[in-house]
């Protein structure tokens, strides 16, 4: 793979790179179609990475179909999809890891102590195997777009990022591999994330500030669901993911968070522009 995305930049072909772990969605193929405008090349990167995995999550159970993929793959035009074994990613002796010190750790962070170490790492890795010029994620994992962008700019990778907006089902849930875990039951009541966000918008809109209230309002909302458990509701600021207690005219907030229905664990965000 290094060597081919080598020959194809001394032939100064263009790389967008659309790093996934599979189970394809039209999330993840919306980004292909935002990496094809910006590259000559498209490779497409499927793998289940386990370090970003903690011992107690879904890895073994992460839903796979490597068939359907290739075939929804190049379907949306990607050239080249890449999917290596966890022993070639990870050989035995394997010893570096990429930490970020602190977007890292907050939000998400706080629950999944490793995670983004493993997404660091295996990001930074697949970015030196496929050497892109532009690479592209999405605004769904928004704590991830955020420590990738930094650490791209951090450590002079110098690989545009682009965040694409996040795609939905037509009931307002985002897309997701892991929806696949939801029962019927637990769908209906996951409607209350992305309508809880609506209600922080309108909220927002209709002149609110106070990041308390609207954290209230969406948690009243959330708990109405008698399946879900909330791990968090956070109002921060959308680069330096501190939290905002009023959030300034002008500002970009970002508003995320997680829930989880039995064994299955959400997350869901905006990104809100104060007037
Ligand atoms: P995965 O969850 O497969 O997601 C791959 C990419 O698709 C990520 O950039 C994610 O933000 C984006 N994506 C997922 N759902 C989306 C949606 N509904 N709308 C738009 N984009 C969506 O994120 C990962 O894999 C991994 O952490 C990875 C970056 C590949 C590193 O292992």
């Amino acid at each position: 793979m290094q060597e081919f995305a080598s020959a194809a930049r001394l032939q100064q072909k263009r790389i967008g790179v659309v790093p996934t772990m599979g189970y394809l969605h039209k999330g993840h193929l919306s980004l292909v179609r935002a990496a094809k405008e910006r590259s000559d090349l498209v490779i497409m990167t499927l793998f289940v990475n386990p370090t970003q995995f903690a011992p107690t999550e879904d890895l073994s159970r992460y839903p796979r179909d490597l068939t359907r993929d290739s075939e929804l793959a190049a379907s949306a035009g990607v050239d080249v999809l890449f999917t290596p074994a966890a022993e070639e990613m990870y050989p035995s002796g394997y010893d570096t890891y990429i930490i970020s010190e602190r977007l890292g750790t907050v939000l998400e962070g706080e629950f999944r102590p490793t995670h983004f170490r493993g997404v660091l790492t295996v990001v930074a890795k697949l970015f030196n195997i496929t050497q892109p010029h532009v690479a592209v994620f999405g605004q769904k994992d928004a704590q991830q777009a955020v420590v990738i962008t930094r650490m791209a700019r951090d450590l002079n990778f110098g690989i545009e990022i682009i965040i694409a907006p996040t795609v939905r089902e037509s009931d307002g849930l985002a897309m997701s591999s892991r929806n696949v875990y939801l029962s019927p039951t637990e769908h209906t009541q996951a409607l209350a994330l992305s309508r809880s966000l609506k209600i922080a918008e309108d909220i927002i809109t209709r002149g609110e500030r106070d990041a308390q209230k609207i954290i209230s309002s969406m948690t009243a909302h959330i708990t109405r669901e008698p399946d879900a458990k909330i791990d968090y509701i956070a109002i921060t600021d959308h680069e330096k993911l501190e939290p905002l207690a009023k959030l300034q005219s002008g500002a970009t907030a970002l508003i995320s968070l997680a829930v989880r229905f039995g064994k299955t664990r959400l997350i869901d965000n905006t990104l809100v522009k104060v007037g």
